[in-house]
């Protein structure tokens, strides 16, 4: 069984979509659910779907290797940030395969600060006609690894950054469990 760790500091929506995904999977499964916001929704959300859900803090994440090691006891195969705010220390994405999802066609519209709504906000404002997602792994620079998926939709003249959150929110659903799986499905 491969295991999955997601690494989310908001609202969690694409780690409950993950969860259910690979809920009666065969080879793949969540292994646990962690936050760098002590009161963030994704918390919950996976206390509610039985996986385990842990807090941690920055000491934990970045000064000692209390995570780190943690995610090798529990031999996790993939770490997965599903909306995480934080940048990945370096020894992580050297221990372990990480893979993100970023709502934009990068590399337009990432690094720092291009996040959520700003990131929206921006391609409205440049009256760009697509925008869609990107799923990528992981190195030591914001938005930078090797794309695995992309997925476009159309940027109406109507669209508001909300309109357009949902389009990509969307494709978030329908794409990020599935290249997971592939990906997953790929590595020995
Ligand atoms: C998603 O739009 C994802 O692309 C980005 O952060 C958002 C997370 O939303 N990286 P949620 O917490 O999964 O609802």
């Amino acid at each position: 069984m491969k295991k999955i760790a997601i690494l989310a500091s908001g609202s969690g929506s694409n780690a409950e979509n993950i969860i259910q995904f690979f809920k009666h999977h065969p080879n793949i499964q969540v292994d646990s659910v962690w936050s760098n916001k002590r009161d963030a929704f994704v918390l919950e959300r996976a206390e509610r779907l039985k996986v385990e859900a842990h807090p941690f803090s920055m000491d934990e994440f970045i000064s000692t290797d209390k995570l780190l090691n943690e995610f090798k006891k529990r031999e996790i195969d993939l770490i997965v940030l599903a909306g995480f705010l934080l940048l990945l220390p370096q020894k992580f994405v050297r221990e372990f395969l990480v893979v993100n999802i970023h709502p934009a066609l990068l590399p337009s519209y990432g690094g720092k600060g291009m996040y959520g709504v700003h990131v929206h906000n921006a391609v409205i404002a440049n009256k760009e006609l697509e925008s869609g997602i990107t799923i990528h792994l992981v190195d030591e620079v914001y938005d930078h690894g090797k794309v695995l998926f992309q997925a476009k939709c159309a940027v109406e003249s109507q669209d508001t950054p909300e309109t357009l959150a949902l389009k990509i929110h969307e494709l978030e659903m329908e794409h990020f469990p599935r290249t997971i799986e592939a990906l997953l499905s790929g590595s020995d």
